[in-house]
């Protein structure tokens, strides 16, 4: 009888945390450090970073109901203790992000699997940092593809560009930038009616059309999906 139950569970177990398979791929010509951070409650996923070299594919195993981020860090040192930091992306100077956010300005791929669809984005909301691109496999429903592989590094608007060494590394929202309730939809401005598309977030746009470019870009900037994988690409 224990033994059935003890099955039983395990079956369930099984059944529960493999729910949806991610699938990042490294697509640049330089090493990248994928962020990883969950919403609140959920678990992490490969305690939230890990390098991942040119041209190598890595799976992960989120369990039903997951929700969180992804991004990708650039111009990495840590140390054999994995502490350090990143130019773009850093998540407090370790290489584990252990539930902590990238510092923005950085590309972020967003999910909220079983709601009771998932939904994905890709987001500048927080600007940009490389291209991000999300594919979805074998669910049903809608499931587009999401790319921004626009190089808005170099198309980044004169005031926004965030520089390492004479070279522009990021391009910062609006919001960051200038830190005004009418580019980061707060105050008066924080509602869709009152918060509209400003000359940086058309900017973002027209780059990445099928990207948030600001916090109430919904409408054109959110997917859904049913019971599928989902691969993320960077570059
Ligand atoms: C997701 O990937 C896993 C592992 O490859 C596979 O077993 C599962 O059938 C896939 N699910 C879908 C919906 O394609
Ligand atoms: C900065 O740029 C100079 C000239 O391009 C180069 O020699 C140097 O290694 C760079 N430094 C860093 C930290 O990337």
């Amino acid at each position: 009888m224990e033994f059935f139950l003890f099955l039983l569970l395990l079956l369930c177990f099984f059944m529960d945390t493999d729910a949806a398979v991610f699938t990042l791929e490294n697509k640049c010509s330089d090493i990248i450090w994928p962020g990883i951070q969950p919403g609140a409650g959920k678990p992490q996923l490969m305690s939230g970073g890990f390098q991942l070299k040119p041209g190598e594919i890595v799976t992960i195993n989120a369990p039903a109901g997951w929700s969180g981020r992804f991004w990708g860090r650039r111009g990495c040192s840590f140390d054999v203790s994995g502490n350090g930091r990143c130019e773009t992306g850093d998540c407090g100077g370790v290489l584990k992000c252990s539930g902590a956010g990238g510092a923005p300005p950085a590309t972020l791929a967003e999910f909220t699997l079983d709601s009771p669809l998932d939904f994905y984005d890709v987001s500048l909301v927080d600007g940009y940092n490389m291209p991000i691109s999300i594919s979805t496999s074998g669910g049903s429903g809608n499931c587009q593809m999401v790319k921004c592989l626009s190089d808005l590094n170099r198309q980044c608007p004169r005031g926004l560009e965030m520089k390492k060494n004479g070279t522009v590394v990021a391009c910062r929202s609006a919001c960051l930038a200038f830190d005004k309730p009418e580019y980061c939809c707060t105050g008066a401005y924080g509602s869709p009616q009152m918060c509209k598309p400003t000359v940086y977030s058309k900017a973002f746009k027209l780059a990445c059309p099928m990207a948030y470019s600001y916090a109430y870009d919904d409408p054109t900037s959110t997917f859904t999906c049913q019971k599928a994988n989902y691969s993320i690409r960077y570059c």
